[in-house]
């Protein structure tokens, strides 16, 4: 598919006063005790009901919230305090219906979210009857859950094809204009930043990355394995002693293709995982065989936090170190500033790196931030979103 055209309906282009519009969002948030706990993914999805209620539309929402067994209602996964804390954003009433395959009684102006989609068997295996059963609830259908926009599932993919209308809602359109902008025509050099505990699941993101951009830094356990491949010993760090070979295979590759993919100098070592474990900067030949890499050392920071200040467009995805603890957290601080205090075009995604972004304060100094986690990997990687795929007119 080429996703440059993006030649999909948008919502703004439609009339909707008076109609049922039933919104696709992805409102899977963190919840704690019955509190959303960070609510970013329910923010983002506001100007899109706002939009349809300023039309005069009535408005049904739909989202799932994580991974509950289908056919199933339990508590842990119901969207009840999602529905309480959009209806403080919004100002308003919201009615969450439990049941509503069978009709969704609703009036003009009024907000109405539907139960974790993912309590209706069929969502996963994208069940034609079941989608068409959501489809059959509305006059127009909105799919604005970018970060669903991977799954081909009945409320995303299976609906946008049996609905009478579907379009793109206004933060799905946002999504697909920022992550064109960094991956179809960026400004040079493009440098992605990929970090994480594991190449093994973003692998296939790294390899077609290394044909995309002009730089690529990669840290956290991903880079432990290109440090291992690359002959250094790295002690008790997490590793993929498997995919030695796969990172070696990458590191020619980046050759090859006039690139490089940098090791760190030096890197910051501990005796123990652990938030007070003592922290102890090594350059990378020098790890003894009881120690664990945990960061990036300082010279490394100020190396990649130069690369950073000399890229044209930014992508960024994943941790270098173990930021989550005080003394390991100065490698990943160093490079959310860096991106932030670049002129680049910027964009970051995925759970890990927005938990990041919020305790460096960086937020207001990233071009974009995605909603999406895997979607947003996906994308990066070139591959098809089925339920974007759905929307195209061709
Ligand atoms: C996410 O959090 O990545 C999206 O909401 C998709 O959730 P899923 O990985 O459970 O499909
Ligand atoms: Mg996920």
């Amino acid at each position: 598919m080429n996703q440059g055209s993006m030649n999909f309906l948008r919502m703004e282009q439609l009339d909707l006063a008076g109609k049922r519009v039933m919104i696709r969002e992805d409102l899977n948030v963190p919840v704690d005790d019955g509190k959303v706990t960070s609510d970013a993914r329910i923010r983002a999805a506001l100007p899109g009901i706002r939009l349809a209620l300023e039309m005069g539309a009535s408005v049904i929402v739909l989202s799932h919230l994580g991974r509950p067994v289908e056919g199933e209602f339990s508590a842990e996964f119901s969207l009840a305090p999602v529905a309480a804390h959009l209806s403080d954003l919004l100002g308003q009433e919201v009615r969450l219906q439990a049941d509503w395959l069978d009709g969704v009684d609703i009036a003009v102006g009024e907000v109405v979210v539907c139960e974790n989609v993912r309590f209706n068997p069929g969502e996963k295996s994208n069940d034609p009857i079941l989608a068409e059963k959501m489809a059959a609830l509305c006059d127009i259908f909105v799919m604005d859950a970018f970060g669903t926009a991977h799954r081909a599932q009945a409320s995303t993919e299976g609906v946008i094809r049996k609905a009478p209308v579907a379009c793109a809602g206004p933060l799905l359109s946002k999504e697909l204009d920022a992550l064109e902008k960094a991956m179809q025509k960026p400004d040079r050099p493009l440098l992605a930043v990929v970090g994480g505990s594991k190449v093994s699941t973003k692998l296939t993101v790294l390899e077609s990355l290394l044909d995309k951009v002009d730089e690529l830094i990669v840290g956290g356990g991903i880079a432990n394995t290109f440090i291992a491949a690359s002959g250094h010993s790295i002690g008790q760090s997490l590793y993929e002693p498997d995919l030695l070979h796969e990172a070696q295979g990458l590191i020619r590759r980046a050759h090859d293709n006039g690139g490089r993919i940098p090791i760190p100098q030096d890197v910051v070592v501990a005796k123990s995982f652990s938030p007070d474990a003592e922290a102890l900067v090594r350059p990378v030949g020098q790890v003894e065989s009881d120690e664990m890499i945990l960061d990036i050392g300082p010279l490394t920071a100020v190396e990649y936090s130069e690369i950073i200040a000399g890229a044209g467009t930014i992508v960024w995805n994943g941790p270098v170190g173990v930021f989550e603890f005080r003394n390991f957290a100065a490698g990943t601080r160093a490079v959310a500033e860096a991106i932030g205090r670049s002129k680049a075009f910027s964009i970051a995604g995925g759970g890990d790196t927005l938990a990041a972004i919020d305790q460096f304060g960086v937020s207001e100094d990233i071009s974009y931030i995605s909603t999406g986690g895997g979607a947003f990997l996906e994308f990066v990687e070139g591959k098809t979103l089925p339920a974007v795929a759905a929307l195209m007119q061709d």
